[in-house]
């Protein structure tokens, strides 16, 4: 774990702040970059894990496409130079001036998320005198055994267009003359530890994909999400995700002839270099005996144990105490629920101590929030440290 190493030379920074280990990145980088090259397929950033200008600027260099959830994040893409041919949008409710943007700067492709958008699209294509590349996000109904709260694939998800509303509407998209189906999209969910979820999904996309040609659908793409997940128990273990495993899974079951695959990662590829240090503020114990140990982040830089219960892994990278004791680990924020974790065998901690909260690269500080008008969380980057 990169904090560990660099530990002395935190001690003096304001805290809390988020830390990449920016050799890890590049390692994931060219883990994912060369397995997705055997089978030619393409690999898109999800930037909503994370939209970090220097993170961006290194992701780039290897020649990812980027998914985005917004017009913003569009246009973050576009600023940060990202090929606007290589950008992909989805989400259930885009506004009609985020409509307008991702047209005017002829993006890959709309990922289309119910008939109403389709319709909607056609329309503001019309009048802006344009054909737009669309894909429809169809709902597959996988249950992708991951924390319900980050699951999208399910049948009464509010993510994509039910397989059956698809195939009831065929004609009325068919009319829809101001956009192209380019592309089939889907996601069924995050953090996705067990692979062979994606050997049933490819099962399903297969399916969908023949039906939908029979149906006099002809699109060149098929874009399967994101969703492969990281080790938060034992990082150290597993520092570079499984891109082969899940690549070769899919190449042995998906079966769409000669389309291209693509894929987005978000939490996958930023996961694991990102740390978020975090001072000790104090030591109190409650009336019935808890040891709480206050710490200077909250939830309001990392929300997620808050949020759906999520384990960080954590650890105390200065304290020289052999002794380990139990610890709840507590926010500043004014919320009871702001607990990064119970029961966390820690070294004797003590004030001024600089606990490493692991795993937080993904859906940590694109999280952030400023309640209780905190600060937003500042990053530090293993490439700006002196001694690296
Ligand atoms: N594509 C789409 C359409 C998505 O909705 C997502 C994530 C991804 C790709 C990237 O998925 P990933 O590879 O990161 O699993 N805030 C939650 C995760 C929400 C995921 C939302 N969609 C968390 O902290 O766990």
């Amino acid at each position: 774990m990169y904090s560990r190493k660099v530990a002395s030379q935190l001690r003096e920074l304001e805290t809390p702040f988020y830390l990449y280990d920016i050799n890890l990145l590049r390692q994931t980088l060219n883990s994912v970059v060369s397995e997705s090259k055997k089978y030619n397929y393409k690999v898109h950033y999800a930037i909503k894990a994370n939209y970090d200008d220097h993170l961006l600027s290194i992701i780039r260099e290897y020649g990812l496409g980027i998914d985005c959830a917004s017009a913003n994040e569009v246009r973050k893409a576009i600023e940060l130079g990202f090929d606007p041919k290589t950008i992909v949008y989805a989400g259930v409710g885009k506004r009609d001036k985020e409509i307008r943007y991702a047209i005017e700067q002829n993006i890959l492709a709309l990922n289309c998320e119910s008939i109403e958008e389709l319709q909607v699209i056609d329309a503001i294509a019309g009048e802006m005198g344009r054909r737009v590349d669309v894909g429809l996000r169809v709902n597959p109904d996988i249950d992708p055994k991951t924390n319900h709260c980050i699951d999208t694939g399910q049948a009464d998800s509010k993510f994509g267009i039910a397989y059956d509303e698809i195939l009831d509407n065929t004609e009325l998209i068919k009319s829809l003359k101001n956009i192209n189906i380019i592309g089939l999209h889907l996601h069924i969910g995050s953090q996705i530890r067990e692979l062979h979820v994606f050997e049933n999904m490819c099962n399903k996309v297969n399916a969908i994909v023949a039906k939908l040609q029979s149906h006099g659908f002809s699109f060149r793409m098929v874009d399967v999400g994101g969703g492969l997940g990281i080790n938060y128990d034992v990082p150290e273990n597993e520092p570079i995700p499984n891109f082969a495993s899940l690549f070769a899974i899919v190449h042995e079951y998906l079966n769409v002839g000669d389309r291209e695959v693509h894929f987005e990662f978000g939490r996958s590829i930023v996961g694991e270099c990102g740390e978020l240090i975090t001072r000790v503020l104090f030591n109190k114990t409650t009336a019935t005996g808890r040891r709480l140990l206050i710490v200077d982040a909250s939830m309001t830089e990392l929300i997620r144990p808050m949020l759906y219960g999520a384990y960080h892994n954590i650890e105390n990278i200065t304290s020289q105490d052999e002794t380990r004791m139990k610890y709840t680990v507590v926010g500043t924020a004014c919320e009871s629920t702001d607990v990064f974790d119970e029961n966390v065998s820690l070294r004797k901690s003590q004030r001024g101590d600089l606990l490493a909260i692991k795993s937080a690269g993904a859906y940590g500080r694109s999280m952030a929030s400023q309640y209780n008008l905190h600060d937003l969380p500042a990053a530090v980057y293993s490439d700006q440290l002196s001694g690296k």
